[in-house]
């Protein structure tokens, strides 16, 4: 399922054009989406704390960030003919700031989900969730692109955050999948896709079965 509620999806294409940006302004605008990414940390970190405090255990394994270099952002602003002008690259590249939080269980993708997404300073912007609906390859996780303020100086800006959030198992299998893509440089053998979709199928039982363990144990609701 793919909603997309931000109308600053729609900006038109045009002819891509390398970064004329003077160094000051592009160091700035990054800077932004650094500051994104420490109040969303916080605020994972708060929720992962007070959940263990609260005696209902961590449902969050670990939690990874990321700035896109300008090299990236440049790459993809190519890609998706966007012009290296400040303003459209703002609109339609919605990943620069990036958070991966890998959590315990299914259920627990979603109780976080929700209660980052329920916070009165959090906008959601997207939600694409490919563990009701994985992609082709097997690729499950569940994507959210999120809008945060950040206090500087002078003004308010929102800064737009890409946050995936998935079980251990969907991690592992991505991150091996990553991995392989690189090496053969998006050019896979056949059977070797196979056995990568046959694997991420395997993890998603894997997922169900212990999702269904740790039912039994504490019972349906806890968490
Ligand atoms: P990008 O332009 O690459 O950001 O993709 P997109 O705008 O189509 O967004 P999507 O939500 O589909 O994917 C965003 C990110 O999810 C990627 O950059 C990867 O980090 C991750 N991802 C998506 N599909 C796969 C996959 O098949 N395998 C792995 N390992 N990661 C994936
Ligand atoms: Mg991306």
């Amino acid at each position: 399922m793919t909603t997309d509620r931000s109308s600053l999806a729609r900006v038109p294409a045009a002819e891509a054009q390398p970064f004329r940006w003077p160094a000051d302004e592009l160091s700035h605008f990054m800077l932004v989406y650094k500051f994104g990414l420490a109040e969303i940390g916080t605020k994972i970190t708060i929720l992962a704390e007070e959940l263990a405090h609260r005696g209902r255990g961590n449902p969050i394994e670990h939690v990874n960030t990321r700035l896109k270099t300008v090299e990236s952002l440049t790459a993809k602003a190519k890609r998706i003919n966007c012009p290296m002008a400040l303003d459209l690259v703002r609109a339609r590249i919605r990943d620069i700031a990036g958070v991966r939080i890998v959590c315990s269980f299914v259920s627990d993708v979603y109780t976080v989900a929700d209660m980052l997404t329920g916070q009165q300073d959090v906008t959601l912007l997207q939600t694409k969730d490919y563990i009701a609906e994985p992609k082709a390859n097997g690729y499950r996780s569940l994507h959210l692109i999120v809008e945060i303020p950040v206090f500087l100086s002078d003004r308010v800006v929102t800064v737009p955050v890409e946050v995936q959030m998935r079980t251990v198992a969907m991690d592992f299998w991505a991150s091996l999948e990553h991995k392989i893509h690189y090496k053969y440089e998006e050019d896979v053998p056949a059977a070797l896709r196979d056995e990568l979709t046959a694997a991420a199928h395997e993890s998603a039982r894997l997922d169900e079965r212990m999702e269904r363990l740790h039912a039994q144990i504490h019972g349906p609701r806890h968490r």
